[in-house]
């Protein structure tokens, strides 16, 4: 079978891109991690796949520069390292319509929530502060709307009695790492 060649595009921890990269060393996802690529050069995720032997990309967006223009070296380094699919994990800037759509249908997007439910940075915080019962995780296509376009997957996460802010992102990450490369792999190689 063959193994699509993918980024993965993070702002900070990549406990996401961890769990995709190790997806593929033990092939539960069939997919080649060919470069990460971040907006903030101080990503400790950068620093994780660069010890893994993984090429990596830093991209500082200017002020005051239009994002497209602060677009064009990651277009430059997908290009370069002919991707064929875009794994957001964490990436915390809004990609422009015109990057959406350079990879038509192959942007990837986690969000910690039950979207359309709880949209935003701050999902997680928004569910707890709301009072649910349930909130949880989505994987979806990327379209040129922020935290929208068509749903891969979903799963549930109970907000417990008792539960803090920081014990519910726990669950959420937990169910987030399993989750992510399933869905991967699915999108990858299955019809859905
Ligand atoms: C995750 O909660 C993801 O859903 C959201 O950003 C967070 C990234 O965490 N989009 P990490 O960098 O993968 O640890």
């Amino acid at each position: 079978m063959s193994r699509p060649r993918i980024a993965i595009l993070i702002s900070g921890t990549g406990s996401n891109m961890d769990a995709i990269i190790s997806a593929c060393r033990h092939g539960s996802l069939e997919a080649e991690t060919v470069i990460v690529i971040s907006d903030n050069p101080e990503a400790v995720g950068l620093k994780k796949a660069h010890l893994q032997g993984i090429k990596t990309v830093a991209v500082s967006y200017g002020k005051g520069i239009p994002r497209e223009e602060n677009e064009v070296p990651i277009l430059e380094a997908l290009r370069a390292e002919r991707v064929e699919w875009v794994v957001l994990a964490g990436f915390m800037k809004v990609l422009t319509a015109g990057f959406v759509k350079a990879f038509p249908n192959r942007i990837v997007n986690i969000h910690p929530s039950l979207l359309p439910a709880f949209p935003g940075a701050c999902a997680i915080r928004d569910a707890f502060e709301a009072g649910a019962d349930i909130t949880g995780v989505t994987i979806h296509i990327v379209d040129e709307y922020v935290d929208h376009g068509p749903i891969i997957s979903q799963e549930e996460v109970p907000i417990l009695p008792g539960d803090t802010e920081d014990t519910l992102a726990a669950r959420i990450h937990a169910v987030e790492h399993k989750l992510y490369p399933r869905a991967l792999q699915q999108l990858f190689h299955e019809d859905i």
